[in-house]
């Protein structure tokens, strides 16, 4: 896939219309991790190196075409200008005259981020009008929210109608470390991939199958395969109707020589919100009261040796309820088993990277990605409308 980038246009002296993605964790106004924030600032340091002014645009939540609270983007703005160390302005509203005259006025040099663009039910729907708007506050346009590029809405598919379009260095960079990692992996290819449900990753590991060595199972969704092999899951949370599609990929996985890793000890508790460490057990005695909330220390040793392994990991989603401290041992360990191989290891975004942020080890890992959902649809192989939207 060869995308038009921020260096394929002429930039300079331009005001840049830059969508960023902003959806930053929040709670009365206090912005947690920013990593999607620093992530954004490269492409800004290069825009100004250019002698740009620039108009930030961001979603934060869902709320759903309305206005509210506790959406605003005013406290990211403010977090983000301190970070960078440079003055952002922030407008309240992302379209209207108040956010035209502000835009025509930059000079270069000069930053100001509008509000949530979600406020307007016109966004999601991908409204050519409201894409309008936005594209009428700049001379370019360019995408640098790589965890909205599965999303085809006005600010990232609908604008690219209206102004030269590219993507910034962030999303570059994410689609080359991730596609990177998929084609021309150092072998073996271990792919983890754990989180909810099945339903939601069944592309993926579909997709995985072309390149992995092996694919380990975790998360809840481990919970519908041991189903599928007629396990024992007590109460654990599953996907009944996915069962049959967790078959199937034990199946393809066996045609194709592709080795899966599926949960054979576990933790399991009484309750999924207790605080104290779970019980260790094999498949055979897991009871009808029980809840699966981790993978047991057997299986973590199953998906790779730290001693002897000299492959690339690719890893979406934690093997536990790894919210809970007492059950993110499993994620910890493998996080330490990958550090200690010294393997090359990309972290999909979501909550796998809030858990090795949280654990204080997103530096040991070769990439850790900003986007969530985007990185799954991108390891799905699918094509996502964001990034379609800025092909050559
Ligand atoms: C994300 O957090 O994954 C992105 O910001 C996209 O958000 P969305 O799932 O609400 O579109």
């Amino acid at each position: 896939m060869k995308l038009r980038t921020v260096r394929d246009l002429d930039v300079k002296n331009k005001r840049v219309l830059l969508r960023v993605d902003y959806n930053v964790p929040i709670s009365d106004g206090i912005v947690g991790d920013p990593l999607r924030i620093r992530a954004s600032f490269d492409t800004i340091r290069y825009l100004l190196s250019k002698n740009c002014s620039i108009v930030l645009i961001s979603h934060m939540g869902r709320p759903k075409g309305k206005k509210a609270k506790e959406f605003s983007l005013c406290h990211v703005a403010q977090k983000a200008s301190t970070m960078l160390g440079h003055h952002i302005g922030f407008v309240e509203d992302c379209i209207g005259r108040g956010a035209a005259a502000r835009a025509a006025h930059l000079k270069p040099g000069e930053i100001i981020m509008l509000e949530n663009l979600r406020f307007h039910k016109e966004e999601e729907a991908n409204d050519p009008k409201f894409a309008k708007e936005l594209a009428e506050l700049a001379d370019v346009y360019i995408d640098d929210a790589f965890a909205a590029v599965h999303r085809a809405h006005a600010s990232t598919v609908g604008v690219t109608k209206y102004l030269p379009a590219a993507a910034g260095l962030l999303v570059e960079r994410e689609v080359k470390t991730i596609t990177e990692a998929l084609e021309h992996p150092a072998k073996p290819l271990v792919a983890v991939v754990g989180g909810a449900k099945v339903s939601t990753k069944i592309d993926t590991l579909n997709n995985l199958m072309k390149y992995a060595d092996k694919i380990a199972i975790g998360g809840a969704m481990a919970n519908t395969f041991l189903a599928a092999q007629g396990k024992k899951i007590g109460k654990s949370k599953h996907e009944a109707d996915r069962v049959k599609d967790a078959k199937k990929i034990i199946a393809s996985a066996k045609r194709e020589g592709v080795e899966l890793v599926i949960p054979t000890d576990v933790i399991v508790a009484k309750s999924l919100t207790q605080t104290k460490l779970g019980r260790l057990t094999d498949l055979n005695n897991v009871e009808a009261d029980d809840y699966i909330v981790d993978l047991g220390p057997k299986t973590v040793a199953a998906i790779l040796n730290p001693l002897d392994f000299h492959g690339s990991v690719i890893w979406n989603g934690p093997l536990g309820v790894a919210e809970i401290p007492a059950f993110a041992h499993a994620s910890l360990s493998l996080a330490h088993n990958i550090i200690e191989s010294g393997a090359k290891c990309i972290i999909g975004g979501g909550d796998t990277a809030a858990f090795v942020d949280d654990a204080g080890l997103h530096d040991k890992f070769a990439w850790v990605s900003t986007g969530g959902g985007a990185s799954l649809e991108l390891m799905s192989g699918q094509k996502l409308p964001g990034l379609k939207a800025l092909q050559d």
